[in-house]
């Protein structure tokens, strides 16, 4: 028996995105962004409110996507309910805010993975902001790399967000290849 539970999507895994930027006057800043994702290989969509973030973004034309990992929930957590109107949140998360090489936004220094973002495209709806950001530069932390130099996400344990019940799972296990577990029904 199914059922019907209206409109609200339930849309699963969603990302856990800490997209980092500066302030006008060169403050760090980051917040937690569920609502995005990848729209090629090198674009990635953010959809975010009126925040210290959506600010700096506008001010600057860059930021930086790390997807958390489970060794850093508390601090990707704390970025998603604090807000840098108040707080230096760089400063209080005790975490390493280091200027990209590649762009005007930091890289957090313990996010084993960075995508580092300039802004192509700025939509806006409803009060809301869509920012269309090109990766100009991925850096990575070699801990994470498997023997081929391929990021192993199996090391770098991601964390996605699980909205039905506002919790945190980590992703990990492989169950199949793609373009390969099909094959048995071709
Ligand atoms: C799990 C989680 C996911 C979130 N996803 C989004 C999101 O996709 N878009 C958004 O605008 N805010 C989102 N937020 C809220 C912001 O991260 C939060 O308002 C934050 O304080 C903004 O920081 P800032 O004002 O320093 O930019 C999320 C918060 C949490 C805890």
């Amino acid at each position: 028996m199914r059922k019907n539970l209206g409109s609200a999507g339930e849309l699963f895994p969603q990302s856990v995105f800490i997209v980092a930027s500066y302030d006008d006057a060169g403050v760090p800043n980051a917040m937690n962004v569920a609502w995005g994702g990848e729209c090629t290989r090198n674009e990635i969509a953010i959809n975010i409110g009126d925040h210290k973030t959506t600010e700096n973004i506008l001010a600057r034309g860059a930021f930086t996507v790390a997807p958390a990992d489970a060794a850093h929930v508390m601090e990707a957590d704390y970025f998603g309910i604090a807000t840098g109107r108040k707080v230096n949140k760089a400063e209080a998360s005790g975490m390493t805010f280091v200027r990209s090489a590649f762009v005007d936004a930091p890289v957090i220094e313990e996010f084993p993975l960075t995508m580092e973002c300039i802004v192509k495209d700025v939509q806006d709806w409803g009060g809301e902001k869509r920012f269309i950001g090109e990766i100009v530069n991925t850096s990575v932390d070699e801990e994470i790399l498997d023997d081929e130099g391929r990021v192993d996400f199996g090391k770098m344990r991601p964390i996605v967000y699980d909205s039905t019940r506002r919790i945190y799972r980590v992703v990990g296990d492989v169950v199949g290849g793609a373009w390969e577990a099909g094959k048995p029904l071709l």
